[in-house]
């Protein structure tokens, strides 16, 4: 049955670091209504869409103004009448409207809220759960939540060069064990900072961010708050690292500076041997953007050294874009992708992105952004996807425990449907 698209507006709101960003309600003739709200990045990526901001003095210039009035203009115009259950219609209408590569015209903040809403809409007039609706019958796999817990580069004020180490529960049963694993383990790293005299501080993402002697000493932290909690590193829980690179890159190629830490320029064969004595030394499970957005070579050369005994994910150099992620296939770049919604800027897209990956058999890794809201669309999106793992922050911040508490839910849902496991 066609399910008629009635008015579309959108609203102005704000993000988890109180910024602006756009909130998007869907109406269809039948008189279901939907909403979304969409993220927003701080180590960005050069060519993710464009997130389109009013540059005046609001806000600092930041406000989105320009691309709610798209929402409630040119966007709402070309969709109304168009049926919901479409979304590629949907999705390829407004990127022909947008007319440029990047989302540039109308935003893809603009765009991707949009998107979102009208694929809510559609599910919630057909009577069927999000990811069910999105993925089929066969969405029953649960993503292993890979928790940030420490903190550093952009999204934290310290010591600290690599911007996120996550906990990730392979060794456990189900999600909502794996979730109280990594939750475990972040109170009992919070109660050891305190007891070292370091600061149990969050950063954007609410991993803590302590100002740690030296990057090791931040690894060395997370393993004795695994033993601590009873858990075996490696066996329960292992470490995936998120360097983004491209921060630690001044010309973001081939030339990096650890200045948060004092350790100081280096190059790309010294930073790959550092990641080998880590590889060896760690329990490291995946290791994202471990070198900068230009540094192809690096990168390939990263993945040849230790693509076969971890996964290496590409955020920065593929930014959800098929057109960068097929480079990357053929260059032997990664062996999985960051996947995030908002680097690209529709559904359609993102799921052509990650059938991308499934056909090359590559993994990908479903991603929040360090600015969030209280919507949890990635939630459903993940299971959706079948992706099997996810990052969507620490055990604190509402807006990311919002997502881990829809996955408890989608869990408790599917009972003894669900499935759970790291590959
Ligand atoms: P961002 O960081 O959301 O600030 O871009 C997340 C990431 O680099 O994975
Ligand atoms: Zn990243």
């Amino acid at each position: 049955m066609k399910k008629t698209i009635k008015s579309i507006s959108g609203l102005e709101i704000l993000d988890s670091r109180g910024n602006p960003t756009v909130r998007t309600y869907v109406e269809l003739e039948d008189g279901t209504r939907a909403t979304s709200s969409v993220p927003s990045g701080a180590s960005t990526g050069q060519n993710e869409a464009n997130e389109l901001r009013d540059g005046d003095k609001r806000y600092g210039g930041k406000g989105v103004l320009k691309a709610v009035a798209n929402v409630n203009g040119a966007i709402a115009k070309a969709l109304i009448g168009k049926n919901a259950i479409d979304q590629k219609d949907i999705d390829y209408s407004m990127i022909e409207l947008d007319g440029t590569e990047n989302k540039s015209k109308l935003g893809a903040n603009a765009i991707l809220g949009v998107s979102m809403a009208v694929a809510r809409a559609a599910a919630k007039s057909s009577n069927i759960p999000l990811y069910e609706y999105l993925g089929g019958t066969g969405a029953v796999r649960i993503p292993v939540p890979c928790m940030n817990i420490l903190n550093g580069g952009e999204h934290a004020d310290n010591s600290v060069d690599f911007q996120e180490f996550m906990l990730v529960p392979h060794g456990a049963q189900s999600f909502t064990e794996g979730l109280r694993y990594v939750a475990e383990t972040f109170h009992v790293l919070k109660g050891i900072l305190k007891k070292k005299g370091l600061a149990t501080s969050v950063g954007d993402e609410g991993g803590f961010a302590p100002n740690c002697e030296s990057n090791e000493a931040a690894i060395e932290l997370i393993i004795e708050a695994i033993e601590k909690t009873g858990y075996k590193p490696g066996v329960d829980l292992s470490i995936a690292i998120d360097s983004a690179a491209n921060s630690i890159s001044p010309d973001l190629d081939n030339n990096y500076n650890l200045a948060w830490s004092g350790r100081g320029k280096m190059t790309t064969d010294e930073l790959i041997n550092l990641s080998e004595d880590w590889i060896k030394k760690y329990p490291i499970i995946l290791w994202e953007d471990p070198l900068s957005e230009g540094d192809w070579d690096g990168f390939a050369a990263f993945t040849k050294r230790f693509g076969d005994k971890i996964e290496v994910v590409g955020d920065d150099i593929f930014v959800t874009n098929t057109k960068y992620i097929s480079k990357g296939i053929e260059k032997g770049t990664a062996n999985s992708a960051l996947i995030k919604l908002n680097q690209i800027g529709t559904v359609t897209e993102t799921i052509e992105a990650v059938r991308m990956c499934r056909e090359a058999g590559w993994r990908y890794f479903l991603s929040h952004r360090s600015g969030e809201t209280e919507d949890t669309f990635l939630a459903d999106f993940a299971v959706a996807m079948d992706g099997g793992h996810l990052k969507t922050g620490s055990a604190c911040r509402g807006e990311r425990i919002a997502k881990y508490n829809r996955l408890l839910e989608i869990e408790h849902e599917l009972k003894g449907r669900s499935e759970y496991r790291w590959k």
